[in-house]
């Protein structure tokens, strides 16, 4: 791996998209033997996002993808490179890139999926650094874009009180200033290949009513190890990739965790002995959204303020595989403009292909329906910069789209 300084790649664009309805630990508390109480220890999570029937992983990383064009001030017909990471695709094939290109209004741009579960948008992030510096796409966006809760076994509390769903984008840019991404690390363990799968579906164990009745189409996981994994792996990642920037833990002013668990952030904050305050943190109303996690967190933090032009921020995920990913990068673009960039795209104005004499099935899980049927509580977390200041609110009458 390159330390990637060919040609500079910065962050241009950035924006995210969480559905509206809210799984709290409540309402898992009603499906399994839980508590509200130990999940909140044991993984920091209070709630997370459900996707409504229409939505889908395009529709999520499209709203997402098309308000990081919009944060960029650039044109979708600009992008000429699109990679969505995801491990919830809308089908096998096509690819969910394609219909994201098409949903955002893209005429021009090669669209493929990235498969590296929670670390897929930095590996992809790095597969646009890539390309942009070797001249090869000027403009590129990158999603993370996941429905895990369709793929979840709601009887299954190792497993269903972990994820939801959510999609998060960055528009990479070429760029002649310094700055933007300095320093990269990806790793791949096939040892750990069967600690986080999703067993039947593919060639070695195709759909059938027996995979079915075994529960195989489900996310399956090995908690104790995948934590192992991760509190071993994510620091050191981290620094090799910090390492690659020329510069050293101390100097990065924030941190990127992939939002699986608090105490394995805490980990990495020990890890590189630094504060947590160092570490963004968004688990607790999201939960993990795998691919996604890290981007929405990024435009977060951003729209936050959390970030300063001149920033120096690391992005580190790991997942299934088991793989991990890291970058390191100075922030150079005018922290400002993500509100306005959210504000200017509405969930419903963004439409994705549906196929032709096809009648689909009713995708929601029954565990859930009860949740999606009952209105979206007024109550509802709605972060401050969901509406840019002196904007007037979105016509619909939920509050989508945060
Ligand atoms: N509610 C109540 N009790 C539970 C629950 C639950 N939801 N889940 C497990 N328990 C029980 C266990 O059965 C066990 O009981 P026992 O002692 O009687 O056997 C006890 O709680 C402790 O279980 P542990 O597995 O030891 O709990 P741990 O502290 O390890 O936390 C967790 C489990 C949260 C899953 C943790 O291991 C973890 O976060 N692992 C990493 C998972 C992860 O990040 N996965 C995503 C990877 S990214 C990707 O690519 C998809």
């Amino acid at each position: 791996m390159t330390d990637g300084t060919t040609r500079p790649v910065h962050v241009t664009g950035w924006g995210r998209y969480a559905p509206a309805s809210v799984l709290t630990n409540a309402d898992l508390e009603r499906m399994v033997d839980t508590s509200d109480e130990w999940i909140r220890t044991r993984t920091g999570i209070r709630e997370r996002r459900v996707a409504a029937a229409h939505e889908t992983t395009a529709s999520m990383g499209a709203v997402a993808g098309l308000r990081a064009i919009r944060t960029a001030g650039i044109e979708p017909d600009d992008i000429d490179l699109i990679l969505l990471a995801t491990l919830t695709p809308d089908y096998w094939m096509p690819s969910t890139a394609a219909l994201v290109k098409e949903a955002i209004g893209n005429t021009r741009a090669p669209a493929m999926d990235v498969a590296a579960a929670c670390s897929g948008f930095v590996y992809a992030y790095a597969s646009a650094h890539a390309y942009i510096a070797s001249g090869m796409a000027k403009h590129a966006l990158v999603i993370g874009a996941e429905l895990l809760t369709r793929f979840l076994d709601y009887t299954d509390r190792n497993t269903c009180i972990l994820f939801g769903d959510g999609a998060g984008a960055v528009v990479l840019s070429a760029g002649d200033g310094p700055g933007g991404g300095l320093g990269f690390e990806m790793t791949t363990e096939p040892q750990g290949a069967y600690m986080i799968w999703l067993p039947a579906g593919g060639a070695k164990a195709p759909p059938s009513a027996e995979t079915i009745a075994r529960g195989e189409h489900y996310i399956r996981m090995e908690g104790k190890e995948t934590y192992r994994f991760a509190t071993r792996t994510l620091a050191s990642t981290a620094l090799t990739s910090i390492d690659r920037a020329g510069l050293r833990p101390d100097d990065i002013d924030l941190f990127i965790p992939h939002q699986a668990n608090i105490r394995i952030i805490d980990a990495v904050a020990k890890g590189l002995d630094l504060p947590m305050e160092r570490m963004y943190v968004n688990v607790d109303r999201y939960g993990n959204t795998s691919a996604a996690s890290v981007p929405i967190a990024l435009a977060e933090a951003v729209n936050e303020g959390r970030v300063k032009v001149g920033d120096h921020v690391c992005l580190v995920a790991f997942g299934a595989g088991f793989t991990s990913g890291a970058v390191t990068l100075q922030w150079t673009a005018d922290p400002a403009r993500g509100i306005a960039g959210d504000a200017a795209v509405r969930p419903e104005d963004v439409q994705v292909r549906l196929p032709v004499d096809w009648d689909s099935v009713d995708p929601i899980p029954a565990a859930l329906a009860e949740v999606l049927a009952r209105p979206v509580a007024p109550g509802v977390e709605v972060p401050l910069d969901d509406v840019a200041p002196g904007e007037p609110e979105h016509a619909h009458p939920e509050p989508v789209g945060r």
